[in-house]
């Protein structure tokens, strides 16, 4: 059983998770603090950067020989496989700590099992300890290496009867300033921003992070079946890198001035005649691009629905009404109030004048 110390030590390890999400991918974000051998919390450390350091090891070099006999508290499960750095047991044994305290198991293939390697080393272990708080953040991550594909937030703005757009066609701006600016965080958490060809053709995106602090730009990808998106669009402006995922059908005459921009295009088999999404989805998991936003419109975010490659959803809705106009959600292959996708609520948020809600979609339902 965890001591006090031990799951104070693990609130601190979890704001310094917390404190560097976005940052780390393709690699979890994980906070670890060290407690000495009389239990007094030594030192702190969160992961960095892709090849840099895991959060144990910055904590591990920051106590220094005060590790000796001591705790090390972390909230994901030590890994103990060699990627871009070495296995974090190894630095573990090393340092002579005596006991290794975590919050979630390591769903990894590859880095799974530090756990059995502490215990081997003769370290006493202990798992769970406030592992549904530590995974809230770690969800997303998890989600993706459990399932083998990006986790997808699917995000929308719309009236508070599901409009995102007037009868007319006009939409700018639906939801408030707040709201703008809480899609440029999520944008920056992501590895990937997703959307239809339908959006470029009608708003002409950038899709960048332009109003929230970061330290990288989000793969941009435009799911284009036929090959449409204008050589001129904002989405190919070299802001940050963009994919076109278009049909293998597609003509190879479309094709050649779009590659010519500097973007990448790759070719996907269809599926019911539109782009397979779930080809899409390894394309960008291959390349280690764990956690997408899917950012529309209606007729692309229905068949993510329909193909369960929905994990979340963020709905920023408007105190307005508008009556008619299109729908948030285009046909997701759903005919009967039996077959709903039920999701469950995870916050509610005023922002502004708009409310967020964001919800995960039940694993059990469809
Ligand atoms: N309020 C919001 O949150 C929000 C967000 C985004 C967009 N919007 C609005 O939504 C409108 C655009 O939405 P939209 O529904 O017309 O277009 P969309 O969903 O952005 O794009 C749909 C197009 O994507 C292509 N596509 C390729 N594979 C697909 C697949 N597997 N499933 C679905 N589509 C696939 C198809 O064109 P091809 O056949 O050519 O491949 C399809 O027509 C705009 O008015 C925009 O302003 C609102």
């Amino acid at each position: 059983m965890a001591s006090p110390a031990e799951t104070a030590a693990m609130t601190r390890a979890i704001e310094l998770a917390t404190s560097v999400l976005g940052t780390t991918n393709p690699n979890p974000a994980v906070g670890a603090v060290v407690l000495d051998r009389e239990g007094q919390p030594v030192a702190s450390g969160a992961t960095r950067p892709a090849g840099e350091a895991h959060a144990e090891i910055v904590a591990l070099g920051e106590a220094g020989v005060r590790a000796a006999g001591g705790t090390l508290v972390v909230t994901l499960e030590p890994c103990r496989h060699v990627g871009r750095t070495g296995p974090c047991t190894d630095a573990i044994i090393t340092a002579g700590i005596a006991r290794v305290v975590y919050a979630v198991a390591d769903p990894h293939t590859a880095a799974a099992g530090g756990s059995e390697t502490l215990r081997a080393a003769g370290i006493d272990v202990e798992d769970g300890v406030l592992a549904d708080t530590a995974a809230a953040d770690l969800l997303p991550w998890l989600t993706a290496v459990r399932r083998q594909r990006p986790h997808v937030t699917w995000k929308y703005a719309a009236t508070l009867d599901g409009r995102t757009a007037a009868a007319d066609g006009t939409s700018r701006w639906i939801t408030g300033e707040e709201s703008r600016r809480d899609v440029h965080r999520l944008r920056a958490l992501s590895d990937a921003v997703v959307v239809g060809i339908g959006t470029v053709l009608a708003d002409d995106t950038h899709l960048t992070v332009r109003d929230w602090p970061t330290t990288r730009q989000p793969l941009r990808v435009v799911v284009d079946g036929k090959a449409r998106t204008p050589v001129s669009a904002h989405i190919l402006d070299g802001a940050a890198r963009t994919l076109l995922a278009v049909g293998n059908d597609a003509d190879p005459e479309r094709v050649k001035p779009l590659r010519d921009t500097g973007a990448e295009v790759i070719e996907l088999p269809r599926r019911e005649g539109r782009i397979d999404l779930s080809a899409l989805m390894a394309t960008l998991f291959e390349r280690e691009q764990h956690i997408v936003l899917l950012e529309g419109g209606a007729t692309l975010a229905g068949s993510f629905v329909k193909q369960r490659l929905v994990d979340r959803v963020v709905g920023f809705h408007a105190p307005a009404l508008l009556g008619s106009g299109p729908p948030v959600l285009g046909d997701a292959g759903i005919p009967t109030i039996s077959a709903a996708s039920r999701l469950t609520v995870t916050d509610v948020r005023a922002l502004g004048a708009d409310v967020r809600i964001t919800a995960d979609v039940d694993r059990g339902g469809r």
